[in-house]
């Protein structure tokens, strides 16, 4: 199987079950005529934060050696998987970007890393200001394009504001340090797809606000000094804001104020399991009417960009499951692939253009193990859909470059089970049903995720029943599909997860 990115347009799923006492038959209708959303070319992002080795939550300190400014971008593990995606979309951003400035352009004084602090009235979430020196960020680039990343950069949006009364700064945003970071970058041809300004400062903000109406004027002087940065360039980088969780009135100020073709991505965040310590995670996570809770948000923040910036487009900027670094042996476990891929299929029904995991290394929640740099079970997950009852979840989408379709299913039951067949609804009207058709005579390739030892906790991921591990060399593991004739009905284990492509499903919306 080949590493490219994956979902392109999603296509309209129905299920229609019969229920019976344990055993239960579906009916998976694809209407292959009506696509219900396109995705980025780049859907898939991952995250990586600033959070020194000294963040520690619930008397854990899971980031190490892995944020910004001191992951070893030489490691072998790392470059391969990263490498692995072919075009991996990487956010560089989260709580602390807003406290770091660059050596750049007019010097600092001092250039030196977050230290914590004691005192609440210096700093921010008990950290000094750091620092990013620019032989730091000149290795990050030749990182990112030895590996293929496409990057976005979240830019520190407090600079020269001041502290107003409890969380709120208040006074423009002093654009000079970004501008000085921009040039340099342009001038030394580094891509940068997006510049993003501000983490968590939109609605309530978590430790630090702004006002909508000030975002918006600020958005209009970043899309300004980018524009002029990179006149004569062939593409312009793309700007993005918030970088936060999703506030109605903030949101539609924001993008009124800024105006037209000034906003390109709306980007919002989501942290929809709660802490990372809650003795409920693991429930949470397996439990579809729980999962079903965020569909809203995705939607409300579809509304917005339709209603308020028709010229932009929604991102999931950020999104770790558990906040605070995620639950340890779950967020790095198999079971977190529920959540994940689940996630990955809503947020594209809801005409979102990439959604961004927290995080690729860092936490409990990454892909990477934070010491070896080893894959987690989620790690795998995404590379399968590279190719491209309320219990069992479906998503459908083209198979990227490839002819037939790709299906999702997700088994989140331990006791009911389904036959799953798949009919191709080609009729244009959704009220009738009569001209569906089985295909037939072709072959299906099915990638089937299970634990190991049927231990939803495992750290490791069965591909097909084979654990996929890193190879002797440190290289990612083929992935293999196994071959059934597609006329025969799909069978998915309990708690399991499988992708499907169907060659010979001729989707006329593909
Ligand atoms: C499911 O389908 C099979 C084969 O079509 C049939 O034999 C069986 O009775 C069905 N089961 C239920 C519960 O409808
Ligand atoms: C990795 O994370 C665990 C907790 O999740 C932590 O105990 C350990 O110190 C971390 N290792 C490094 C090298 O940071
Ligand atoms: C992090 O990297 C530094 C410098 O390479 C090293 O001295 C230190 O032992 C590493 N820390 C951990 C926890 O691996
Ligand atoms: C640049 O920053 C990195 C990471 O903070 C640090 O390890 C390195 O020593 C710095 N280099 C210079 C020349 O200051
Ligand atoms: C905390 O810092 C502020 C501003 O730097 C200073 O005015 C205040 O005295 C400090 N408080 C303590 C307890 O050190
Ligand atoms: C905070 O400041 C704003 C103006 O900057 C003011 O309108 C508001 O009443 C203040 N709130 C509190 C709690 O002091
Ligand atoms: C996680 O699992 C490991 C090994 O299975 C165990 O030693 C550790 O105590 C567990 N940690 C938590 C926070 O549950
Ligand atoms: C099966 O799932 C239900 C909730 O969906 C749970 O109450 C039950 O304990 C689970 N059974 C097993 C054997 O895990
Ligand atoms: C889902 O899991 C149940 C057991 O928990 C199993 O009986 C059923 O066949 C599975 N679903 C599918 C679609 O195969
Ligand atoms: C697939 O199954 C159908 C119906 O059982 C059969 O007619 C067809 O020959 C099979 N195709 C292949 C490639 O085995």
């Amino acid at each position: 199987m080949d590493h490219k990115a994956l979902f392109c347009c999603f296509l309209v799923v129905f299920l229609c079950s019969f229920p019976s006492s344990l055993q239960e038959n579906v009916t998976i209708t694809v209407k292959s005529v009506t696509t219900i959303a396109q995705t980025d070319a780049d859907f898939v992002c991952v995250t990586l934060d600033w959070w020194p080795k000294d963040k520690c939550n619930y008397g854990m300190c899971p980031w190490g050696n892995t944020s910004v400014l001191n992951m070893d971008l030489s490691n072998p593990v790392l470059r391969n998987t990263v490498k692995a995606f072919g075009r991996l979309r990487v956010r560089i951003g989260g709580t602390l970007q807003d406290n770091v400035l660059y050596d750049v352009g007019k010097r600092l004084p001092i250039c030196q890393d977050f230290r914590t602090v004691t005192n609440e009235s210096e700093g921010l979430f008990g950290f000094s200001t750091g620092c990013l020196n620019m032989s730091r960020w000149d290795e990050l680039n030749h990182f990112f394009s030895d590996t293929g990343v496409v990057l976005t950069f979240g830019l520190n949006a407090l600079n020269g504001r001041k502290k107003s009364n409890n969380t709120l700064y208040v006074g423009n945003w002093d654009i000079s340090n970004a501008l000085a970071l921009i040039q340099y970058t342009a001038s030394k041809g580094y891509n940068v797809e997006s510049w993003e300004l501000g983490n968590e400062l939109c609605g309530g903000g978590v430790g630090a606000k702004v006002d909508a109406w000030q975002y918006g004027k600020d958005m209009i002087n970043l899309k300004f000094v980018v524009d002029q940065v990179y006149r004569t360039s062939s593409s312009k980088p793309k700007v993005l804001a918030p970088g936060g969780f999703y506030d109605k009135d903030w949101f539609n100020q924001m993008l009124q104020v800024s105006g037209p073709d000034v906003i390109d991505g709306v980007t919002h965040h989501i942290y929809n399991l709660g802490s990372g310590d809650d003795p409920d995670l693991l429930n949470k996570i397996q439990d579809p009417y729980y999962l079903d809770g965020t569909a809203q948000t995705f939607r409300d923040v579809a509304n917005t960009v339709k209603e308020f910036g028709p010229w932009s487009a929604a991102w999931v900027g950020e999104a770790g499951g558990a906040y605070n670094s995620g639950g340890r042996n779950v967020s790095d476990t198999y079971v977190n692939s529920f959540w994940y891929l689940d996630q990955l299929g809503m947020t594209s029904t809801f005409d979102h253009k990439v959604y961004c995991r927290q995080a690729l290394i860092g936490g409990n929640y990454a892909l990477l193990n934070n010491i070896t740099f080893a894959p987690n079970p989620d790690y795998y997950s995404l590379e399968t859909t590279h190719n491209g009852s309320p219990y069992l979840r479906a998503y459908t989408h083209c198979s990227k470059d490839q002819e037939g379709v790709t299906i999702l299913l997700i088994n989140m039951s331990n006791s009911t089970g389904f036959d799953v067949s798949i009919t191709d609804d080609l009729n244009m009207y959704p009220t009738q049903y009569s001209s569906t058709s089985t295909p037939s005579g072709g072959q299906r390739e099915e990638y089937h995720l299970t634990p190991k030892d049927g231990n939803i906790q495992s750290k490791v991921m069965l591909l097909n029943g084979e654990p996929l591990m890193l190879t002797t060399s440190g290289d990612v593991p083929q992935m293999n599909p196994i071959s059934s004739n597609s006329s025969a009905p799909l069978r998915i284990a309990p708690l399991s997860i499988a992708f499907a492509r169907i060659k010979d499903f001729i989707a006329p919306t593909c």
